[in-house]
């Protein structure tokens, strides 16, 4: 599936290296893997190290610094960066001072290995330690190995001004909480990036205002699961029952955030990833509704469609439960766009749970979809509890029922659309084409048309007249607003 945007593991930018224009004689080389959340990251590390007089270069001959921020959801992810770490080796044959670090998910899981006996590393730091990294890069240039992979439970980095990289200067990502407390059996999150914390509201809004007053048109909040965002002054979701009384009372949830975030900005679009079913909640869905600038998408994974498998993940939901739940949302935001995540060959996954998926996105019919084949990982339950049963061609053969379904839908619903206008925020150049802009619709949608007077930046109305399973394609209407 190809498509541009916020999708949660963005196959186009994998590897992708940060530059930052700053005074300083070091010289910094960030490469970042894995979701979106990462390189938002990145970007806080960037700012912390500018702080040390780091400046950022796309080369990593020149760098005195080379940091790579891992993913371990599949261990493919895993496999790449260890690659990556064993090619980067030939740095220290012409330049033996340099330092190589590895962040991020990857860190507590392998620390030893890759210190140790590897060898391959002079620095790990987990995703809640980026603050300890001045002191850390001191003990690493004393000569000594530095680590730091401790989880908190305050770290939220809210008071750090993320700088903007690799980016358009358009859409941009704020991180509203960190870590994850769902426990699906078979996800590395809640180990690698730990418990559930939000963002002080406050600090988000400013963040938004910075960025609306700096020209961005469009926000993504980010989290591993947006709907359960809580903020009562600090502090692990999970403690919230210890709260005082008063901390409880004035506590913030996710349709208030929302709510808070679309009256700051008013000229801005709003767009959250990722939600979960059993912690979606009715007034978000009418807050989506009532706010004009709330984008009409939710990116909603569901994992399966067969319910006996959902208990398996340890999902907190059915699939009946997710099927209300669509309803739900098509009765009160009719227009919605939906995505979904899918995950083919979960231990003990039949034939028929696997018919029970591909009735489960007949009947949603998605927009668009993210899907993988399992890939069991160390620690999780499923990795503990579960045998890998399902064979390596029986998951592809399935993954690839569901990317065709997948492919088949998404035409469908981009068909749609065919003879509408739709409102379109231009993002930039066409991949494919120097003569054409594109940009998204408040569905997520890519549109594709000729550059005429628009530029990036404006919200524009385009009539689609042709589309592919992945692009509408169009002509300008009207300059908008
Ligand atoms: N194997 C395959 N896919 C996984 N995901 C998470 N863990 C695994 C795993 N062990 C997928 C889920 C999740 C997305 C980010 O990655 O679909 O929603
Ligand atoms: Fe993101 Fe999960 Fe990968 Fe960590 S393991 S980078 S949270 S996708």
């Amino acid at each position: 599936m190809h498509h541009y945007g916020n999708k949660i593991i963005d196959e186009s930018r994998q590897g992708e290296a940060l530059m930052l224009e700053s005074e300083g004689h070091k010289k910094l080389y960030i490469e970042s893997y894995g979701c979106q959340m990462n390189f938002s990251d990145s970007e806080i590390v960037a700012s912390i190290l500018a702080g040390e007089g780091y400046s950022t270069t796309k080369n990593p001959e020149d760098a005195d610094l080379v940091l790579l921020n891992t993913c371990s959801i599949r261990e493919k992810a895993e496999q790449t960066v260890r690659n990556r770490l064993s090619h980067l080796q030939y740095l220290k044959k012409t330049k033996p001072d340099v330092k190589i670090g590895v962040l991020g998910c990857m860190a507590e899981r392998i620390k030893d290995k890759l210190l140790d006996e590897e060898k391959l590393v002079d620095l790990v730091v987990g995703p809640d330690a980026y603050r300890d990294l001045p002191e850390l890069l001191k003990e690493v240039n004393d000569g000594r190995k530095a680590v730091n992979v401790i989880l908190s439970k305050e770290e939220t980095y809210g008071d750090i001004n993320p700088v903007r990289l690799g980016g358009n200067g358009i859409s941009a990502f704020i991180s509203i909480m960190r870590g994850c407390d769902n426990m699906c059996t078979f996800c590395v999150v809640p180990f690698t990036r730990g418990r559930e914390r939000s963002r002080n509201p406050q600090s988000i809004i400013e963040e938004a205002v910075q960025l609306q007053d700096a020209g961005y048109k469009e926000i993504t909040l980010l989290g591993q699961n947006v709907d359960s965002y809580l903020w009562y002054g600090g502090g692990l979701k999970k403690d919230f029952a210890k709260a005082s009384e008063i901390a409880r009372a004035s506590a913030v949830r996710f349709a208030e955030l929302l709510r808070r975030v679309a009256e700051a900005v008013p000229g801005m679009r709003i767009r959250f990833s990722t939600s979960n079913p059993q912690d979606m909640t009715a007034d978000v869905l009418h807050t989506i509704a009532e706010y004009p600038n709330i984008c009409k998408y939710i990116h909603l994974p569901v994992q399966s469609g067969s319910s006996r498998i959902l208990k398996a993940m340890n999902r907190g939901h059915t699939r009946e439960q997710y099927m209300e739940l669509i309803e739900k949302i098509r009765s009160i935001i009719p227009d919605c766009g939906l995505s979904h995540d899918m995950i083919a060959g979960f231990p003990g996954e039949t034939e028929e749970d696997h018919q029970d998926t591909l009735s489960l996105m007949e009947f949603v019919k998605y927009d668009f979809g993210y899907m993988f084949k399992y890939s069991e990982r160390p620690g999780t339950y499923a990795a503990r509890h579960l045998r890998d049963d399902v064979p390596d061609e029986v998951k592809t053969r399935r993954l690839n029922e569901i990317i065709d379904l997948q492919q088949k839908h998404s035409l469908f619903r981009n068909q749609q659309y065919i003879g509408k206008t739709v409102e379109v925020l231009v993002e930039g150049t066409s991949r494919k084409s120097e003569d054409h802009w594109f940009g998204r619709t408040t569905q997520n949608t890519v549109v594709v048309f000729p550059k005429e007077q628009a530029k990036p930046g404006d919200r524009v109305w385009v009539t689609v007249e042709y589309c592919t399973s992945a692009t509408l394609l169009g002509k300008l209407a009207s300059l908008s607003c």
